[in-house]
């Protein structure tokens, strides 16, 4: 089975990727699979990478400028072709699944999926739509609300309708946070104290999208399950872990994810009573199916003292990082890495 292992890309997320895909690169069986790794440089060229064992420390998976460019052909059913030499295709052996190891906007919001579509080649992950859904946290949290399912309070606003700080802060209190609508790894996203902060916080939101979510503030753990499809469809929801960041980052920044070493604490399982273990998991499930996910999710959720559960989001393409937990909940319900990957292809060609 040759599997075509997409990262990079044009996202904000383009480092995540990379450390993610190292991971992927690493765990995939190579016995069972033949790997074509296919890095998306920053401006967005495909461009295939040696396949060899060595996949990269540190930095994340390679992205050689020196690769092929490649692309897809439309009903090719998984052809791709070489577009590197001027006016020439040269034919590549066809992929037989593609795997987006992508984060963020042209890779986790439906973009990627609907190309992999047109291409007519299976895919892993979620389909167009709950891609999509899932990427933007507006109609994500519309969704889930619709579905009864507790989520953060929050107002949508708009490039050129941003409302006032007061309207916004009576409606919400302080402190609470800007977010930017279709965005991932906390890029462009702040807490708001005061008004001047609060001017500052919406411009760097809409530097992301000029779509922005001002949410209020949900004084809480944060906690995490995971959810894996398999290729008949059941679900397998991991035991929530928990996210400890460190105090001087104020909440799960960029910084504190992938940039500090004590930024952040992921301990799974999470310390947490069973009813909230087996309400998280069940909410899971349930945010799952209310965007029409398949294959894979990692769910977030904000856990408050008095035990409840509000769920902040979820991703379609969660990080595969050494810091990420989706691989490591499932870890400690005893699916190892490896078996992920491949319980995602079984998944992607059923
Ligand atoms: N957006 C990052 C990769 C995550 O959710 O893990
Ligand atoms: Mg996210």
């Amino acid at each position: 089975i040759r599997v075509a292992i997409l990262y990079g890309g044009r996202s904000a997320e383009h480092d995540v990727s990379r450390l993610s895909a190292a991971n992927v690169l690493k765990a995939i069986d190579r016995t069972r699979y033949e790997v074509v790794p296919i890095a998306i440089s920053r401006e967005g060229r495909w461009l295939l990478q040696p396949t060899s064992e060595a996949v990269g420390e540190g930095a994340g998976a390679p992205v050689s400028e020196d690769g092929v460019e490649v692309a897809l052909v439309p009903g090719g059913k998984g052809r791709l072709v070489s577009t590197s030499h001027k006016g020439t295709r040269a034919d590549l052996a066809p992929v037989d699944v593609v795997f987006p190891v992508l984060h963020g906007p042209f890779g986790e919001d439906g973009s990627v999926q609907g190309y992999t579509e047109v291409a007519d080649v299976a895919y892993v992950g979620c389909g167009i739509l709950a891609s999509a859904a899932a990427m933007d946290k507006d109609v994500a949290k519309r969704l889930m609300h619709g579905a009864g399912l507790a989520v953060a309070r929050s107002v949508t606003v708009h490039r050129n309708d941003v409302g006032s700080f007061q309207e916004i802060a009576g409606a919400l209190g302080l402190p609470f946070f800007a977010k930017p609508a279709r965005q991932g790894s906390s890029f462009g996203v702040s807490k708001v104290n005061d008004r001047d902060g609060f001017d500052q916080a919406v411009e760097t939101a809409f530097r992301y999208d000029g779509k922005a979510l001002i949410e209020e503030f949900v004084e809480a753990r944060e906690i995490e399950c995971s959810v894996l499809q398999r290729g008949d469809g059941s679900l397998i929801v991991s035991l929530p872990g928990e996210i400890i960041p460190a105090g001087k980052h104020g909440f799960y920044t960029y910084e504190a994810k992938y940039l500090d070493a004590d930024g952040a604490v992921v301990k799974v399982p999470a310390d947490v009573p069973a009813v909230v273990i087996n309400r998280a998991r069940e909410m899971a499930g349930q945010a799952f199916k209310a965007l029409g996910c398949e294959a894979l999710a990692r769910v977030d959720f904000f856990l408050r003292a008095d035990g409840s559960l509000v769920v902040n989001e979820v991703n379609t393409l969660p990080g595969f990082t050494d810091i990420s937990m989706y691989a490591k909940a499932l870890a400690a319900i005893g699916i190892g890495y490896s078996e992920v990957i491949d319980i995602l292809i079984e998944h992607a060609l059923a």
